[in-house]
């Protein structure tokens, strides 16, 4: 035994240490490091033995656990922010100030609590993915995937009542756009459709109710401090016990499979919780770098008067931003979120196979609810790269290279389809894509090569319409990618893939995956042929 070894042990077994450690001499022996896990309140959220394959880093990635530290950074650097900061309109900014240049590591604490919270809404997604694309929602696992989405939309709802906080202009104007949607809440929203019927107005709206007024002020500032400092976080906290204990009780991360013998097992202490200490040091280490290197945004002090042009949501509700600029307000904001969000809680409910690719990386054996999983999440960051970089002055569509100060001419005039032609068009849509996949599914099609050929066929279509002297190229394009899209993802996928399942869980299904479907059809005839509305009946507000 080395010199350094035999004081560790002098340490491991002194009296001070064993107070605190449960258990008598330690002898590095099975039992002893199962009961280093059990016997320790905050370790024994691990069982003491785990699959092997958890602990390998490319099958979670840590990403469940890096959520969790990011959470921990933002509680401890919030806190430490608290004791400067304070909620007046008056003193806010004053304190981000003061903390940027008198207190001492002022701006380092802020630097880290803006980043992390940014890094944490980006690791939570990417560690829903993850769990995703092993499977690991289905049974028993459902619930806990149902917690993860509403832990989601807390982490979402976190960061951006933490936005407004600064007092500065990008505060105050991102809370503006973000708040706006909820005034277009049906029934609750002052500009939601059937709010008259409860006689909501602009005074006693959902928007009300969160900004405290009827635009973002004082009061606004109050109560997302206090949203943001004590209410969310006592939600997420607790959810977030659940969710760990959920996922101790249903056999940790990695789902076994098929064939896994319950043997394959190996011990937590060490070999889990040692890769998880080191993966939390390189991500402090990563953060702790990058806010020395870059400071968090602080722009001018808040000016209700001057409106800065374009005025963005935070990031993550960019891409609801940008689908303002093809649905109402209710339908971007309230509507397509909701459904969004029960949607995702449903995935265990739909999903007909519980057995099939549990516990490791499926997309080969799941490539229906794989591509339609990816495609949602692609299309949702897709539009929130069209709205961080291609948006300038008056919502323009500017291409990065492109100067703001260049000034684009106003879009040209849009088109509302007559009434009786959109609500024929939206008919066929659903009545043909429900019914369609189901109809044919005994037909035996050779799904990659019918890929294929739909590829050729939707080139030929881009090159005759944009030959036609009525259209130009770039609006035979569209038509080919909207076809191309409808008939692989609404039609072939489905038919290959949805043979065997229920009728309500087909119905559920064809339902969410032709709403999907159907708002990349309406950018595409947006932005291809400027049609506004397919459908518009103003007086119950369905503008589609
Ligand atoms: C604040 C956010 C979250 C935190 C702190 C968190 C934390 C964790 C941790 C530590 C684990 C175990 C380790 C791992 O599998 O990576 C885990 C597993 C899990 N999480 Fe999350 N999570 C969060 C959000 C979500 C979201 C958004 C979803 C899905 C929508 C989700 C669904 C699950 C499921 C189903 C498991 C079990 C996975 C398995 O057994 O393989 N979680 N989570």
């Amino acid at each position: 035994m080395t010199k350094l070894e035999k004081i560790k042990e002098q340490i491991i077994n002194s009296q001070v240490w064993r107070s605190m450690f449960r258990g008598g001499t330690w002898k590095d022996n099975s039992r002893d490091r199962a009961q280093h896990i059990l016997g320790n309140v905050w370790l024994h959220l691990h069982p003491a033995r785990v699959r092997s394959r958890s602990i390998k880093t490319n099958y979670t990635f840590g990403l469940g656990g890096l959520s969790f530290l990011l959470f921990l950074i933002l509680t401890v650097t919030g806190i430490v922010l608290m004791f400067y900061y304070r909620p007046t309109v008056d003193l806010a900014y004053q304190d981000m100030k003061d903390l940027e240049f008198v207190v001492s590591f002022g701006r380092f604490m802020r630097n880290m609590h803006r980043w992390s919270a940014h890094a944490m809404v980006l690791i939570v997604i990417l560690h829903m993915v993850r769990v995703f694309l092993t499977g690991s929602y289905k049974t028993p696992r459902e619930f806990n995937w149902g917690v993860g989405v509403v832990l989601l939309v807390l982490t979402l709802f976190l960061s951006f009542t933490g936005y407004l906080l600064p007092w500065d202009q990008l505060a105050i104007w991102a809370v503006t756009v973000g708040t706006n949607m909820a005034s277009a809440t049906p029934f609750l929203g002052a500009e939601g459709p059937f709010s008259a019927l409860l006689g909501v107005g602009l005074k006693n709206d959902a928007r009300f109710g969160l900004l405290g007024g009827t635009s973002v002020g004082a009061n606004t500032l109050v109560r997302f401090y206090v949203l943001h400092c004590i209410a969310v976080p006592f939600i997420t906290g607790v959810l977030m016990i659940v969710h760990f204990w959920r996922v101790r009780k249903d056999g940790f991360s990695a789902a076994p499979l098929a064939n896994e013998q319950p043997n394959q097992k190996i011990e937590t202490w060490p070999n889990l919780v040692v890769r998880e200490y080191l993966g939390a040091i390189l991500m402090l280490v990563f953060l702790v770098a990058w806010c020395l290197l870059q400071n968090a945004p602080l722009e001018g002090i808040a000016d209700p008067n001057v409106t800065p042009n374009p005025s963005k949501a935070p990031w993550y509700f960019l891409g609801l931003q940008e689908l303002l600029v093809y649905f109402d307000p209710w339908i971007a904001g309230v509507l397509l979120p909701g459904i969004i969000v029960g949607g995702l809680i449903a995935i265990p409910y739909l999903d007909p196979d519980a057995n099939r690719g549990v516990g490791y990386y499926s997309v080969k054996d799941r490539p229906f609810a794989s591509t339609i999983f990816l495609f949602g999440i692609g299309a949702w960051f897709t539009l929130i790269t069209i709205g961080t970089f291609m948006r300038g002055p008056n919502w323009s569509w500017y291409w990065p290279w492109e100067s703001w100060l260049f000034h684009k001419p106003p879009p040209p005039p849009t088109i509302i389809l007559p009434l009786a032609v959109g609500g024929a068009l939206i008919s066929i849509y659903f009545a043909v894509g429900m019914v369609l996949p189901r109809l044919l599914s005994k037909l035996n099609i050779n799904l990659r090569s019918a890929i294929w050929k739909m590829l050729v066929v939707a080139i030929g279509v881009a090159a005759i319409v944009g030959a036609l002297p009525m259209f130009t190229f770039v609006q035979g394009v569209w038509v080919g990618f909207g076809l191309f899209l409808y008939v692989v993802l609404g039609f072939l996928l489905p038919q290959t893939y949805l043979k065997g399942i229920s009728f309500l869980r087909y119905v559920v299904c064809m339902s969410l995956l032709l709403m999907m479907i159907g708002v990349f059809l309406k950018v595409t005839v947006r932005l291809g042929f400027n049609v506004k509305y397919i459908v518009s009946i103003p007086q119950v507000s369905l503008n589609i």
